[in-house]
């Protein structure tokens, strides 16, 4: 459940080994240069490389060590957003589109895995959408015609939800949805990519990227990959200051493993229709048992700190739903970016010149809007037509989400009031081994953290992409900006974009 650090471990971590990789010592020239080795880096790369085009991958952790090693891998089609909510948002046409993208993605995983030969435990199974009461029923009939409209004319609506404890009443039953273990498919695309020639580097932090007819992108230790396009597959773009980090707002979202007895529930995703909703599946870890894997409860990055009551509700809502759970075996969190139209931005970055271009904003589903990213960005790169591209296009504007978007960023404007604000603790010696607290000095604050043998870490509390303060999160003890969703480790080192500098050292 919680690693050496104290930071928390995902059951993709305990299951997969990921293949160490060189860090970059030289400076070199590629077709593509891929920043970011998570699920949208690595399809891009894999299938840019399977294209014929050399490719360098470049990543400041391992090989899916950000938010995929974090995900609990449902592939589907059904999104965070409904399909009717889409509809009126991205109009009907771009709405068919985003359905037919997200189920040509779950079929390209399931192909690419199948030629590749990558025991990744890719599964194809039901999907059920159902209502959290049974009053609450207006929605899904709702949703039930739009997806037909839209084209998934499979879809269905049955009495209940199969396997839950109480009743939901109507749901609907999506078909050929999926999962998989994300990390092993990722070994297994890292494989594929040498074998047709890329390089992945590992541990290489990135810290300037500029398009252009020949792209640059420097790495912290000086080195330089030149290339003649640039993507950047960082979850939040690195590249580009502002105008994306303006339309997508982070979540952190939590999630438990419960052990339950092997069979016991059949193998299926379900998602419930709340805000935060649930998204359940089941993943085999041996003869005997399964584990039922929960998700929600989610909240803006750095606007709480009360992990352990969330996993609580979250453990009771399993537990009233599916009584054979039993042991929590796992409890982890992540980040999503969620996009203000409920959709991910793929494609020219806006905020650079020509051929650099970026994938953010997957609102949670992002195994599948990363595999659309790399067939996308692959043709796009290689200057052949994709219908995708405008529904994708990272500048699209949709009047439709114009209220979320005010939202947020009335949101992220109310996060500059922590500049006044008092320190949450008014000495450091108040702070306690493995825990972390803002001071107030003077004008500005110090993120002080004390290690576990009672040293203390002080880091400017000002975050490095737009100077909002940090918030300590004490269940993965990192530093997270409420405004846009960079994150710190304990010692300051950047682990999440915008952010490309770790926060800065205060003297002693
Ligand atoms: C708890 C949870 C549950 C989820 N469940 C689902 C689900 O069921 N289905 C689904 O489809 N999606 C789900 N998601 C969303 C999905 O996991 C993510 O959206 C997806 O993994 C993002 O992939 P990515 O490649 O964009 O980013 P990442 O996997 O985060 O990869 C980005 C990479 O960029 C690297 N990087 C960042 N900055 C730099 C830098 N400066 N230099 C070099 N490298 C850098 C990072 O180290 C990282 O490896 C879930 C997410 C969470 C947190
Ligand atoms: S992430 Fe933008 S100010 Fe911190």
């Amino acid at each position: 459940m919680q690693n050496d650090s104290g930071k928390t471990t995902s059951i993709w971590m305990t299951t997969a080994q990921v293949p160490d990789q060189p860090v970059l010592t030289e400076n070199i020239h590629a077709d593509v240069c891929i920043v970011g080795a998570g699920i949208a880096g690595m399809s891009t790369a894999y299938m840019l490389s399977r294209e014929g085009k050399s490719v360098v991958v470049l990543d400041d952790g391992a090989i899916g060590g950000g938010q995929t090693a974090r995900t609990t891998a449902h592939l589907s089609n059904v999104l965070s957003h409904r399909y009717y909510e889409l509809e009126q948002i991205h109009g009907q046409d771009n709405a068919k589109l985003i359905a037919q993208s997200h189920t040509t993605a779950i079929n390209t995983i399931e192909a690419i895995a199948t030629r590749e030969k990558i025991d990744c435990d890719l599964e194809r199974l039901h999907g059920y959408l159902f209502p959290p009461d049974l009053q609450s029923t207006d929605e899904i009939k709702r949703e039930l015609a739009a997806v037909h409209r839209l084209g998934l004319t499979d879809v269905e609506l049955i009495n209940k939800a199969p396997s839950l404890d109480i009743d939901t009443g109507l749901c609907l039953r999506f078909p050929h949805q999926g999962q998989f273990d994300p990390l092993k498919y990722l070994s297994g695309l890292a494989a594929a990519i040498q074998r047709q020639g890329g390089k992945i580097y590992t541990n290489t932090h990135v810290e300037k990227i500029s398009g252009g007819a020949t792209a640059h992108v420097e790495t912290s230790n000086g080195r330089v990959v030149t290339a003649n396009a640039v993507v950047v597959a960082t979850n939040s773009p690195i590249s580009n200051l502002a105008t994306m980090h303006f339309k997508q707002a982070p979540y952190i979202t939590y999630v438990i493993g419960a052990k339950v007895p092997r069979g016991s529930i059949p193998k299926a995703l379900y998602w419930d229709t709340l805000d935060p909703y649930h998204y359940i599946r089941l993943q085999s870890i041996d003869e005997q048992s399964d584990v039922l894997i929960v998700g929600g409860e989610d909240h803006k990055t750095g606007q709480a700190d009360d992990a352990d009551a969330r996993y609580a509700r979250l453990e009771a809502w399993t537990k009233e739903r599916f009584p054979m759970a039993q042991d929590i075996v796992y409890r982890w969190s992540g980040q999503v970016m969620n996009a203000d139209d409920g959709i991910a931005y793929i494609g020219k970055n806006p905020l650079d010149e020509e051929n650099s271009y970026i994938v953010t904003g997957d609102t949670g589903i992002g195994m599948t809007h990363g595999t659309i990213a790399g067939l996308l960005l692959t043709d796009m790169i290689l200057g052949r037509k994709n219908d995708w591209e405008k529904v994708y296009d990272p500048l699209r504007v949709r009047v439709g989400a114009t209220g979320e978007f005010l939202f947020e960023n009335v949101n992220v404007a109310l996060q500059y009031l922590d500049w006044v604000t008092p320190g949450e603790v008014d000495a450091v010696e108040k702070i306690t081994p493995s825990t972390g607290a803002i001071v107030r000095r003077g004008l500005t604050k110090v993120a002080a953290y004390r290690d576990e043998n009672g040293t203390l870490h002080e880091h400017s509390a000002v975050c490095t992409h737009l100077k909002c303060i940090v918030a300590w999160n004490s269940a993965e003890k990192t530093w997270d900006c409420p405004c846009h969703g960079s994150r710190f480790d304990a010692q300051g080192k950047v682990i999440n974009g915008p952010a490309i500098d770790g926060l800065a050292p205060v003297e002693q």
